[in-house]
């Protein structure tokens, strides 16, 4: 059944746990997440950016999460739209049917520019006014993502600050964030701890000084009720980076998210997990393998099924350690 993010996140909040929020482009994608969820009996968010909605088409993306509804009528599902970059990009997904929109104020309509305070509380309550007057919920971000390393926001079609972000916009500061939250009434917080989009966000396996966990724990204590969102918390999982390079890939040593941090921040408040990179790692390496180990293949459901299994351990894996497993 279609759910709003609201719904699920205030479950999540009373019964302790966290959701993934995986992105989707294309139908194996959607089956691994499902049939995951499905085995483990989670809850279910699906999110679409603007990329998927170029690659796939609106219409297409918005028939996907539908027809998985009807597949698994059992599973909750919460169709997000991620990033919108404007009070418009969320209405037309209002339209479209989505349960639940992301307005990220945090930059300009740009994607790029880093916006101010005011400008970012100005588009959320436009698009809270709309989204509420709907039944459908919404995300609004403060604090710009970005490396604590490096100053910058790592590579990533879209969305994205350009130039050298300062500490102090890297990381949410937590009065700032209740005066947001009371300004916008928006139903779901994503926050800045130094994680960054992509598969490039720690040189090194992260240090609290470079994955500011504690951040959280600040921002929950100073507004405990509000449900908070980790972006760019892809993993990178090691294993899936040497199956790449193993089968002819090239992608230089990198560090994500360990899932014991995020499961430290879902103690702390977190409530949504966004994950895409994971998902886009283990398929390019099963697909890479499956095609090294099989030269004389040319039926793309073979690879694809070999994508799909990959993105569905992945999957299972997480809702499990979210502890969102069960709670379907
Ligand atoms: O917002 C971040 C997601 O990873 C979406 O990436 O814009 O390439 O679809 P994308
Ligand atoms: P990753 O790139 O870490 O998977 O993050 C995805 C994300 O935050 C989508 O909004
Ligand atoms: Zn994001």
């Amino acid at each position: 059944a279609l759910i709003s993010l609201r719904q699920l996140l205030d479950h999540a909040a009373e019964n302790g746990y966290g959701v993934p929020a995986f992105n989707v482009n294309n139908l194996e994608q959607m089956r691994a997440i499902m049939e995951a969820a499905d085995a483990v009996d989670s809850p279910v968010i699906v999110q679409a950016s603007a990329g998927a909605r170029s690659y796939a088409g609106a219409p297409f993306l918005r028939h996907l999460i539908l027809a998985a509804i009807e597949e698994w009528p059992h599973i909750p599902v919460v169709m997000h739209q991620d990033h919108g970059t404007s009070p418009a990009v969320c209405q037309r997904s209002i339209q479209l049917g989505f349960s639940s929109v992301m307005m990220d104020g945090s930059l300009k309509e740009d994607g790029k520019t880093p916006a101010d305070y005011d400008y970012n509380v100005q588009v959320t309550q436009t698009a809270v006014a709309m989204a509420h007057a709907c039944g459908v919920s919404v995300e609004g971000e403060l604090g710009v993502l970005g490396s604590l390393e490096t100053g910058e926001a790592g590579e990533e079609d879209g969305v994205g600050a350009e130039g050298k972000l300062t500490h102090d916009q890297l990381l949410t500061d937590p009065e700032e964030a209740a005066q947001f939250v009371k300004a916008t009434n928006v139903d779901a917080l994503a926050i800045a701890c130094g994680t960054s989009h992509g598969a490039y966000k720690f040189s090194r396996p992260p240090t609290g000084d470079i994955l500011a966990i504690d951040r959280i724990k600040e921002i929950h204590k100073r507004i405990p009720t509000t449900h908070l969102v980790m972006h760019g918390s892809s993993s990178v999982p090691q294993e899936w980076l040497k199956v790449i390079n193993e089968f002819g890939g090239e992608i230089p040593e990198t560090y994500g998210v360990p899932v014991e941090q995020i499961a430290e921040g879902i103690k702390h408040g977190v409530r949504k997990v966004n994950i895409d990179t994971d998902l886009r790692l283990a398929s390019t390496g099963a697909v890479r393998r499956h095609l090294a180990q099989n030269p004389a293949n040319f039926d793309p459901r073979k690879f694809l099924k070999a994508s799909t299994d990959a993105m569905y351990d992945i999957c299972k894996a997480r809702f499990e350690v979210f502890g969102s497993a069960g709670q379907a």
